[in-house]
């Protein structure tokens, strides 16, 4: 798919992190892009600095994704590329025993199902309603369009205290293949990325001391991902028309570990 001011993309997520950085590098290539996102003020914000159009969109509710495409699509017409970003966990474990007192808690199963919905049913959640709306247009080169999601390695390793987030990107990865068969006949593809570790504000409540040692940990390169490695990867695969059904890993070959 062509990469120009005739693409019209949606990135949930987009007001942050890796979500922004796509929304900046469509931008460069032209791309008019709407950001779904649920915080107002930093969705305004890269909105006006990127010139995208900002729709206030919260991915757990069905009235207000329905309300952003139309908002999206009143401005820039059917979307053919939806960037899936929106995401975000919790870290509590399964079940651990107080130290102190001995007592023993649980892992609640509403916060285990809170990231799932907002990850795996936020995500598919987006990708009906753009696949419904694709489905609509003429194919150019014989492809309607793409989806393009998030997943994380924690799909394939999750680390202690990441059960939840764990199951709700695996849930990602696992949807990947099967909603690109349903899709086939009508010419979208989709695709998930893995980031491994990366430098966004979802990390920055992290000590500095500690994200020098996530770095360390990754092989090569030794450092956090960038944002805009992720947004490269995200524009590769709307751009190449024979990739699709797949989960591509994005982590300098970094393998978490335990904790
Ligand atoms: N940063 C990493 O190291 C990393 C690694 C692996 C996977 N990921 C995944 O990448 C995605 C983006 O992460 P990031 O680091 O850029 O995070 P971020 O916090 O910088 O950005 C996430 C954005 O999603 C928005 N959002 C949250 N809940 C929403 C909702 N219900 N509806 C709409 N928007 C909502 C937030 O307002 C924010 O702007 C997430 O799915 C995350 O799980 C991140």
């Amino acid at each position: 798919m062509k990469i120009d001011s005739s693409l019209a993309a949606v990135v949930t997520g987009g007001a942050s992190g890796l979500g922004l950085a796509t929304v900046k590098a469509l931008r460069a290539g032209g791309v008019q892009v709407a950001i779904f996102d649920l915080n107002e003020e930093t969705g305004e914000k890269a909105a006006a600095e990127t010139g995208a159009v900002f729709c206030r969109c919260d991915v757990l509710s069905d009235d207000s994704v329905d309300e952003a495409f139309a908002k999206a699509r009143a401005a820039h017409g059917q979307e053919r590329a939806l960037v899936c970003c929106a995401g975000g966990g919790n870290a509590i474990p399964t079940a651990r025993r107080d130290k102190a007192t001995g007592k023993i808690n649980i892992f609640p199963s509403d916060k285990f199902e809170w990231v799932l919905r907002l990850n795996t049913v936020g995500t598919f959640r987006c990708i009906t309603r753009a696949a419904a709306g694709m489905m609509t247009l003429e194919p150019i080169d014989g492809e309607r369009g793409v989806l393009v999601n998030t997943a994380s390695a924690a799909a394939s390793e999750g680390q202690m205290g990441q059960a939840a987030y764990s199951a709700a990107k695996a849930g990602i990865v696992g949807m990947t293949l099967t909603i690109a068969r349903d899709l086939s006949r009508e010419g979208i593809r989709v695709n998930t990325i893995q980031p491994g570790i990366f430098a966004t504000p979802a990390m920055k409540g992290a000590p500095q001391q500690m994200l020098d040692a996530l770095g360390a940990m990754v092989p090569f390169p030794q450092r956090l991902g960038h944002a805009d490695e992720y947004a490269s990867l995200a524009l590769e695969i709307i751009r190449n028309g024979y990739m699709n059904g797949e989960t591509v890993r994005l982590d300098g070959a970094i393998r978490m570990q335990p904790r």
